[in-house]
């Protein structure tokens, strides 16, 4: 191409496409003058408003042409050159880009033609959940001669990982993690390469021992002949895929709206069995205590732990509550059916967010007749060692605990035991002050922080007792030598504090009445109540154990709210 002269102007040159080069369109930069015409070009250069006029000359000075000197011509060919690489590259990119999509279409549509047909020549595929290990059901291969049991399981896609042409997939289903390797047609299949997390799967396959130095959930992984993904089964991918809802750094209130989504996490799903094993435990624990199960109403008509948390309903134009305990009613099971329990949901109307307190929570509750405050204490012990025992026995939930808590111990039995006067001095003793930021003194009620402080100091679960009269509910038995203190006891534990309230019941009618009227109850709604102490009363006793205090102690778990499905507290009610 002939010489040209190209024009460029720092100060009101423009470095587009559309500027001509010329001196009445001139470019911004010699830079971009030789990216676009290459340098062996005449190139003219001026500042044309900033440029400075040497002393004494024409003012019109700053508005000469001056070629471009030979270094800045260097400079501008460096960066040409480097742009037209940079643009060449981006090209590149682009086109192999658009191949990728091309040929990942193309292979999609390849994979729709491929059909996987179910073997039916192979051995009828044995149904199992996912952690069945029992050599009477599953023998494992080896890969060489010996085929181990043709299995036929259901779950969801927990992970899943490509190599080249093999597809792991951990299928959850409740009970377990499985591995499953893919090879072969089955990995080609659109089903395959378009696999989300939590997509459901019908899957059959030979049940085989993990290579040696390979790792696995039950070390054996299920080599897939055959798997569906059922209409309606597939789990939503791109931006709506459960790992974009749900992640570790989602804010915790959005955990809480997707706690349904929350509940797939391991975490939440380990509480929620290892749950399942603790409520079936106490059950096992009372029935071995032959203790029987009854079912008291949940709206109710009189309150137990005081008015100020009561959940005030209409029940068809009269006033009612959701109950706060089912002890009332326990106490009257007692003369027909002997010692007692129940596992029901209790309602708090807690204004506080804590830790602890939930708005709706399964109370645990128990009583016992015709026994002394030591007894009840005792049975206290038995009952939470024993329902770890129990608890810690199935190897599944053993390990799900441990998880969840690797320094959890079996509680050792006999429990500390402290009276409530010997705390008061043991926090003063800890410089351990109370609410109002003053010396604990007898009659305080104990606050949560420095109960948990107390009790982390301890290490271990404390039972607390002979709390004042004052500080305890109306029903509560006097200590016959210290009338100022009640048989009352808590159990507190580390980390959470009181998982246990518990007392001898006041069973003398005309002290009941007298009680009532010191804490302004009316008691003609509790005839059904101080009844009892007319028709045969008995010095007796009972506690209240919240579960999901329990949970948050043997799971270490931070909140309670952690340790229950869909945790109802202050503000929320939903999902
Ligand atoms: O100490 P509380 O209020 O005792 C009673 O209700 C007795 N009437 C029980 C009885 O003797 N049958 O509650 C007993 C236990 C507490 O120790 C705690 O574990 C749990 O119930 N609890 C709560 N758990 C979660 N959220 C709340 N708001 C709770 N309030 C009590």
């Amino acid at each position: 191409m002939a010489e040209q002269t190209y024009y460029i102007d720092e100060d009101v040159g423009e470095d587009i496409a559309s500027q001509a080069g010329t001196e009445s369109s001139p470019y911004k930069s010699l830079g971009f003058a030789v990216l676009q015409h290459g340098d062996s070009h005449q190139f003219l250069t001026r500042k044309s408003t900033t440029g400075t006029v040497p002393e004494g000359s024409d003012s019109s000075a700053k508005l000469e042409w001056k070629p471009a000197a030979k270094a800045a011509l260097k400079k501008a060919k460096n960066y040409a050159q480097q742009q037209q690489k940079k643009a060449a590259r981006e090209q590149e990119l682009v086109a192999r880009r658009t191949k990728e999509e091309a040929d990942r279409k193309k292979i999609l549509e390849e994979a729709k033609k491929i059909v996987i047909e179910e073997d039916m020549s192979l051995p009828k595929a044995e149904r199992i959940k996912l952690d069945v290990t029992d050599p009477k059901k599953v023998k494992l291969g080896n890969g060489t001669d010996v085929r181990g049991t043709r299995v036929r399981v259901f779950g969801r896609v927990h992970r899943e990982r490509r190599q080249k042409e093999v597809m792991f997939v951990t299928l959850r289903d409740g009970y377990g993690l499985m591995q499953v390797i893919f090879t072969g047609p089955l990995a080609k299949t659109y089903d395959a390469l378009t696999l989300t997390r939590e997509t459901s799967m019908e899957i059959c396959g030979e049940l085989r021992e993990v290579p040696p130095g390979a790792h696995a959930p039950n070390d054996r992984e299920l080599h897939a002949d055959y798997f569906k993904v059922h209409k309606g089964w597939k789990a939503a991918g791109g931006d709506d895929a459960i790992t974009n809802r749900v992640s570790k750094d989602t804010e915790h209130a959005t955990l809480l709206d997707l706690r349904h989504l929350t509940l797939r996490g391991e975490t939440a799903s380990k509480v929620m069995i290892v749950r399942d094993t603790v409520e079936y435990a106490f059950n096992q624990v009372y029935r071995e205590l032959r203790m029987r199960k009854v079912s008291p109403p949940a709206l109710v008509q009189t309150q137990v732990e005081g008015g100020a948390t009561l959940f005030k309903f209409d029940y068809y134009n009269e006033k009612a509550f959701l109950t706060q305990s089912s002890q009332l009613y326990l106490e009257t099971c007692l003369p027909s059916m002997g010692d007692v329990y129940c596992i029901d949901k209790s309602f708090r109307a807690e204004r506080s967010l804590t830790r602890r307190h939930l708005a709706e929570y399964t109370h645990i509750e128990a009583e016992l007749d015709f026994i002394t405050f030591d007894d009840l204490l005792d049975h206290l012990e038995l009952v939470i060692c024993r329902v770890v025992e129990i608890t810690m026995s199935d190897p599944t939930i053993a390990k799900h605990v441990m998880e969840l808590n690797p320094e959890f111990t079996m509680p050792d039995r006999p429990f500390k035991r402290m009276k409530y006067s010997e705390a008061i001095k043991w926090l003063a003793e800890h410089g351990i002050l109370n609410e109002d930021g003053e010396e604990h003194k007898f009659g305080d009620d104990i606050a949560e922080a420095a109960e948990r402080r107390m009790t982390d100091v301890i290490g271990r679960p404390l039972l607390l007792s002979h709390f004042p009269v004052s500080v305890k509910a109306f029903y509560m038995q006097k200590d016959k030598d210290e009338p100022l203190v009640t048989e009352s006891v808590d159990c507190l534990v580390p980390g959470v504090g009181e998982i246990v309230g518990g007392s001898m019941r006041m069973y003398d009618y005309d002290e009941l009445m007298g009680a009532f009227e010191r804490e302004k109850i009316d008691p003609a709604a509790y005839y059904w109540y101080t009844d009892q102490r007319k028709y045969g009363s008995s010095p007796h006793g009972g506690y209240g154990l919240g579960l999901e205090r329990f949970l948050a102690w043997l799971c270490k778990q931070h909140t309670v709210r952690d340790c229950c499905l869909y945790p109802r507290y202050f503000g929320r009610c939903a999902p």
